[in-house]
């Protein structure tokens, strides 16, 4: 997943870049710039010494030392003065100009902080939308893994309208849930659940009888009047012709969509926050199963609506939920067709739910 987010002490991920929320003379201070140099050790002090500072908005590379990284990135963050002095395109500059110090030195993955949330009294949830805004435009034409590492839960305040939107629709869903259906089980055959199959069989025969060919040997396919089975008994179909009959994989419907959509490869891998390896195995095995999160994650790229991104999941064998929280949210995005997949992840990461991605 090229970016996620999580909770815990940045000194404690490994990266390849591990970015420094520092002060002007990058001489050390509190916060994560002090847990940094304590956990570096002394030696980075001696590097920092010879960098001669720096402004704030900019980025200085040093060595990893002893955190689990090659080098530590150092930016300055702008203090909070009401947001009127440019101290959103400061912050935007500090994420910015890391992330591509971080591409000339090679580096496939890095790690940051909420730069200028703490002492520097930036708003968290501002913050967040300026973090989010710097990296999702950095990813848009570069690959690497950003993790944005929140030291607490409460060090993370998701916009309070989209929060209060998200609980309201969640209540509501959860308040109208409608009785499990019954799963369509047919009383011949209680061993089956026909329902997605029923959809891809009505399909492809639907599709043949109206042109006249229905394969030979075929079972002759009737829907009874209360929906209780679609398969006569009298011409069973053999399994050969069943797996031959089945819909397309998953990877054939989203190489389809993405064809369809005008869209490259790559433009549909970084919007879905999937990495370029993850794609090209999707792509090259028709028969990838892929994670629910991942599957949504193509939908979301796709910019699907909800049946179509149902119809997307049944062929890796997932369902939307009308029950589960971290269904909901992702329900609630397609339902206010609001596609970006790094607002989405904010959101599920406000909610703990897992992000969609790889
Ligand atoms: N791991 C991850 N995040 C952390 C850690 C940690 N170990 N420690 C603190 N944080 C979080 C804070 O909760 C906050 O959300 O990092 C974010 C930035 O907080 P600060 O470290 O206070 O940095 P900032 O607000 O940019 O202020 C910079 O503080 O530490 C001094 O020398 C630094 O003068 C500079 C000023």
């Amino acid at each position: 997943m090229p970016f996620r987010i999580i909770t815990g002490d940045i000194t404690k991920v490994t990266a390849d870049a591990i970015v420094n929320a520092a002060n002007s003379s990058l001489l050390g201070g509190g916060g994560v710039d002090g847990a940094i140099h304590r956990a570096a050790g002394e030696e980075l002090l001696f590097e920092c010494r010879l960098l001669g500072g720096c402004k704030t908005g900019q980025a200085k590379a040093t060595k990893g030392y002893k955190l689990p990284c090659k080098y530590i990135i150092h930016t300055v963050g702008p203090v909070w003065q009401g947001g009127e002095k440019g101290e959103r395109e400061l912050l935007y500059s500090c994420f910015r100009n890391s992330l591509e110090l971080a591409g000339q030195k090679g580096c496939e993955s890095i790690a940051f902080p909420l730069i200028s949330s703490g002492i520097y009294g930036y708003p968290k949830d501002k913050a967040l939308q300026v973090a989010v805004a710097a990296i999702s435009d950095f990813l848009s034409a570069n690959d690497m893994d950003v993790t944005l590492v929140m030291y607490s839960k409460s060090s993370f305040e998701l916009d309070h309208a989209l929060e209060m939107n998200i609980k309201s629709f969640i209540d509501d869903s959860c308040a109208h849930l409608a009785p499990a259906a019954e799963a369509a089980v047919c009383s011949k055959h209680p061993e089956q659940d026909f329902r997605s199959e029923r959809r891809g069989l009505k399909k492809l025969f639907g599709a043949a009888q109206k042109c006249g060919s229905v394969p030979a040997g075929a079972a002759a396919f009737k829907q009874t009047q209360n929906d209780e089975c679609f398969v006569c008994d009298e011409a069973p179909v053999s399994l050969d012709e069943f797996l031959m009959s089945r819909d397309e994989s998953f990877s054939q419907s989203l190489m389809r969509l993405i064809d369809e959509s005008g869209m490259s490869d790559v433009q549909t891998y970084r919007k879905a926050n999937i990495d370029r390896k993850l794609f090209s195995k999707i792509r090259s095995d028709k028969n990838y199963k892929p994670k629910k999160q991942t599957a949504l994650a193509f939908a979301i790229a796709l910019q699907l609506d909800l049946a179509q991104t149902e119809d997307l999941l049944a062929k890796a064998g997932y369902t939307l939920s009308s029950s589960l929280k971290f269904d909901l949210i992702v329900k609630y995005f397609i339902i206010n067709r609001q596609y970006d997949i790094f607002i989405i992840n904010q959101a599920l990461f406000a909610f703990d739910q897992s992000l969609i991605g790889c």
